[in-house]
């Protein structure tokens, strides 16, 4: 999407113009999933799809926040966002707490954005007024982060127009905290890092306790091979309390164990735990305690594979078909459609497909050879129809830069 027709959109909507135009990416995945609330690793890539927010300031406290793909408008005064009454709550302070506010002033999507004004003017940065027009090419419901890139760029959108900076570390802790404790969702940060961190041509090794990111050059074009999005087009109801209740079994598991998170057990001693787990928990927490702990290794010898001089696809195409088994049978987070979309095109020729986000629908990728592109995409198109899914859709993550201005 161009700058230009943001900034007429915001013209349109709010008359005058925009101070200025900030975008954000959603993102993939390509490894390491449910591992960012156990202070794991994660190895994700922005993608060219994102969020864009026009804003100018305002002389008066108000923020207004427009959806333009929902034609919707929502109003709040900043000084009712905290001042006392509404959400006179200062658990922004608190950098530990990220239980949800009992009665957010708004609901539904409006509650990502003044969510991110909430905890920045928590946080005690000065938020001035503003008018934001936000426009994205994110999929919603596409397991590709459209709320973390919506977050993101209303974030910069914010310290833009209100005159004061945030590193992308800050961009991104906000950012999450807003979806933790303001729209009520318990995310980690793998969404808003990999949107406020993302760098063109590379996958970021992100190592989730000490917050370090390693972008890791990821140049699948040089390979002839890319990475294809499959997009499902469904999500299915369960996936809220599914997600919940797998951070929960994580806690309950960690506390169990003695350790700080599941990040704690080395893969060495992946087989007492389990045992303990099964014995002193339950078989269910002990597989998810497995999936969190082979994840995490598989992570790091994914980076290993790409930072080998002959690294090439299969093997890494192997660590993703371990990651989705992994996810299908020890995590309970995969959907019949995730399947069969990573069973057909692996079958159809990619070197390796998994689900990709929190699961329970949403999309898959594969690493594709360009030369099976074609057959892949019929291969996972016609199962689809056999079973009477929705049509997916597909569309190639291309890793691209994070957060930024851009007008
Ligand atoms: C969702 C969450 C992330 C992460 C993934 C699973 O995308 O928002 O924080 O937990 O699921 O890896």
């Amino acid at each position: 999407m161009s700058a230009d027709a943001v900034r007429r959109g915001f013209t349109e909507q709010f008359g005058g113009e925009p101070a200025g135009v900030w975008t954000a990416p959603g993102r993939v995945n390509v490894i390491g999933e449910h591992t960012d609330y156990n202070e794991g690793f994660v190895l994700p890539m922005a993608i060219d799809r994102a969020c864009y927010a026009a804003a100018a300031p305002r002389a008066d406290r108000i923020l207004r926040v427009h959806a333009a793909q929902l034609g919707e408008t929502v109003e709040v005064s900043l000084d009712a966002l905290v001042g006392p009454g509404s959400a006179a709550d200062t658990r922004g302070a608190d950098d530990s707490d990220m239980s949800p506010l009992a009665d957010p002033a708004v609901k539904g999507w409006a509650a990502y954005p003044v969510g991110v004004a909430w905890i920045l003017q928590q946080a005690g940065y000065p938020v001035s007024g503003a008018d934001v027009y936000l426009t994205s090419t994110v999929p919603v419901g596409a397991g590709l982060s459209s709320s973390a890139a919506l977050e993101c760029a209303t974030g910069l959108a914010l310290a833009g127009v209100s005159g004061f900076d945030l590193t992308k570390a800050e961009l991104a802790r906000h950012a999450q905290r807003a979806e933790n404790i303001y729209a009520g969702v318990p995310c980690g940060p793998l969404d808003q890092m990999s949107s406020a961190f993302g760098e063109d041509g590379a996958v970021l090794f992100i190592d989730t306790r000490s917050g370090e990111v390693r972008p890791q050059p990821f140049d699948l074009a040089a390979e002839d091979a890319l990475l294809l999005v499959i997009d499902t087009r469904v999500s299915h109801a369960h996936g809220e309390n599914g997600y919940a209740d797998r951070r929960a079994a994580c806690e309950r598991a960690a506390a169990f164990l003695g350790v700080r998170a599941l990040r704690d057990i080395p893969l060495a001693e992946l087989p007492e735990t389990f045992a303990k787990v099964a014995v002193g928990l339950d078989e269910t927490t002990a597989r998810r305690v497995r999936h969190v702990v082979t994840e995490n290794a598989r992570v790091q010898q994914f980076v290993a594979i790409l930072n080998h001089e002959d690294s090439s696809l299969p093997p890494l195409g192997h660590r993703m078909m371990q990651s989705h088994a992994s996810l299908r049978d020890d995590y309970e987070v995969s959907a019949p459609e995730l399947d069969l979309a990573v069973a057909t095109a692996v079958a159809a020729g990619a070197h390796g497909a998994r689900m990709t986000g929190g699961g329970f629908g949403g999309s898959a990728i594969a690493l594709v050879d360009r030369d099976q592109l074609e057959a892949v995409q019929d291969a996972v198109r016609t199962a689809f129809a056999e079973h009477g899914y929705t049509e997916p859709q597909f569309f190639p993550a291309v890793a691209s830069a994070g957060a930024r201005r851009t007008a």
